[in-house]
């Protein structure tokens, strides 16, 4: 039985063809992934299956029937609901009054907050997700906020769930507890549409798979006969190198280093050295002062205490601004609060930071400026009508392409690279490693920061290992198995084994 027929969609804005005759079938209860490069149109298909675009041209069938869905209430009526990438949840409001929200009003007047909460909370045992009902959700981590949404979805009927790129936030461990959620709520009958990039995890949870390429649909697959290299191909259009090959550099100079690095009770006593040639990779899990030691190292905060050289000049107490210019780059954690302005223009953002270098007594170069975004778009494949197009158009892949575009065309002899794949697909990722891996080639020092543990290890000459503000084991990354590396980030050691590994 078919929940879901979408035939023929065709969608376009302005001149660019987002969706050009992209089919979709989802069957009842099933979990179907919807794969494809950034770009590709996954989210826009979405957002027309929820009523939120309009398309050309192109049927939907539900449950067989053929429907037209005007606005996000008509796909609700429909049994339809859509978890979006950034949550949709009030700070402020409790997690209950979240979920409730809209739907307050019954026949007999205002739903009492008992009733509602009890409600949430049956919903919440019956299918293993877990809340805490009067939590203010600007107090919870991320991984609850999206059991909030799903949640709240639900609370409203949603036989059909769609969610987009629901992993790009979480951790390892987040992501399994969402996959076995996923699959209750298959058990209780549900139908889902996952938007992923990610192949590994796409093959653990889906039934089936549909890819989309440049807004046309590629092939639907089961799961269980895809390989990661079929859904690559797939894809990108051409066979991918999934795992980047790491070339032997000569190490240089120590050009980043820092001693006894303290902030507060968030970083205790961080000694790192970075070489030219060589990549330090900082795993551990989220919270454990990585967002504390990118913002010490870039200047957005002042240690307490210790020290941070760059290519040996002491630049602790100085600002960002003066760090760009001794030859630090960073690519920033968050690329929409640290990164790029949404409001300004391509070429606007292309500069960002380093307009000093396009300016004579005051006034700015424009060709020049013209030209370097240009090429920062050309060399490093940001997908965008042309540079004048606003920031707010690209799409998350190609933004963190422009961000590291940037970077890395004003060519730092120092970079801090957070987080650079995340919730960048398959193609692109291939991409932003070899990328990195040229800049260790030139002699670059590079530090990355990521919570992809594979990527770290992929990437990284050395490893260490950061929990609760401190570096709890450093070596080199051959000297870690994936195993030990779990336990150090655990806050474990091996001796002890203390912690229990799921
Ligand atoms: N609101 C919009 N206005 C203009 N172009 C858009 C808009 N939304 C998406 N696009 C363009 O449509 C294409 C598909 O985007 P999207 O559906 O977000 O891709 P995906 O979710 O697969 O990354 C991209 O080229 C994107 O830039
Ligand atoms: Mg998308």
């Amino acid at each position: 039985m078919e929940a879901l027929r979408m035939k023929g969609i065709i969608k376009d804005f302005g001149s660019t063809r987002a969706l050009d005759q992209a089919d979709l079938v989802v069957k009842k209860g099933e979990i179907h992934s919807l794969l494809g490069e950034n770009g590709a149109g996954k989210t826009t298909l979405m957002k027309i299956l929820y009523g939120m675009y309009e398309p050309n041209q192109g049927e939907i069938f539900i449950n067989g029937n053929k429907v037209v869905i005007n606005s996000p209430k008509e796909a609700m009526n429909l049994g339809i609901n859509m978890v979006f990438q950034h949550f949709m949840l009030i700070p402020n409001l409790s997690v209950t009054e979240n979920i409730i929200l809209g739907q307050e009003e019954t026949k007999l007047g205002v739903l009492s907050y008992k009733e509602a909460r009890k409600k949430v909370m049956q919903l919440s045992e019956q299918l293993g997700l877990k809340v805490r009902p009067d939590m203010r959700v600007a107090d919870i981590p991320v991984g609850e906020k999206q059991r909030v949404e799903i949640l709240k979805a639900l609370y409203r009927g949603a036989d059909l769930l769609i969610l987009d790129e629901p992993t790009a936030v979480l951790t390892p461990q987040e992501v399994k507890e969402l996959f076995k959620v996923l699959k209750a709520l298959k058990e209780n009958g549900k139908t889902i549409i996952i938007i992923t990039h990610k192949l590994k995890e796409t093959m653990a949870v889906a039934d089936n798979v549909t890819v989309l390429r440049n807004g046309k649909t590629q092939g639907i697959i089961a799961a269980s006969e895809a390989t990661p290299e079929i859904l690559a191909q797939m894809m990108v259009g051409r066979s991918v190198i999934l795992e980047a090959v790491k070339e032997d550099v000569n190490k240089g100079r120590v050009l980043l280093e820092t001693k006894d690095l303290t902030l507060g009770k968030k970083l205790k006593k961080i000694n790192l050295q970075v070489q030219q040639g060589q990549i330090l990779g900082i795993a551990g899990v989220e919270g454990n002062g990585q967002t504390e030691l990118l913002e010490t190292l870039l200047g957005l905060e002042t240690a307490t205490s210790g020290s941070i050289y760059l290519n040996n000049t002491d630049v602790t107490q100085k600002a960002v601004k003066e760090r760009l210019k001794i030859g630090l780059g960073f690519i920033a954690e968050d690329r929409n609060d640290r990164g790029l302005v949404n409001g300004f223009s391509i070429w606007q953002n292309s500069v960002l930071g380093y307009q000093d270098r396009y300016q004579k007594n005051g006034i700015l170069n424009m060709q020049k400026i013209y030209v370097a975004s240009r090429q920062i778009v050309s060399n490093y494949q940001v997908k965008v009508e042309n540079i004048f197009s606003k920031t707010s158009s690209l799409s998350g892949g190609n933004a963190q392409k422009l961000l590291v575009g940037r970077v890395f065309y004003h060519d730092p002899e120092v970079l801090i690279i957070a987080h650079p794949t995340r919730g960048v697909d398959v193609g692109a990722i291939e991409y932003l490693h070899n990328e990195i891996l040229q800049l260790r080639k030139k002699g670059k020092a590079i530090l990355l920061v990521s919570a992809d543990l594979d990527e770290v290890r992929q990437l990284s000459d050395r490893i260490a290992v950061l929990y609760e503000g401190k570096i709890v084991m450093e070596g080199n990354t051959s000297d870690f198995t994936e195993e030990a590396l779990g336990i150090y980030m655990a806050g474990g050691d091996l001796v002890n084994r203390e912690v229990v590994l799921s």
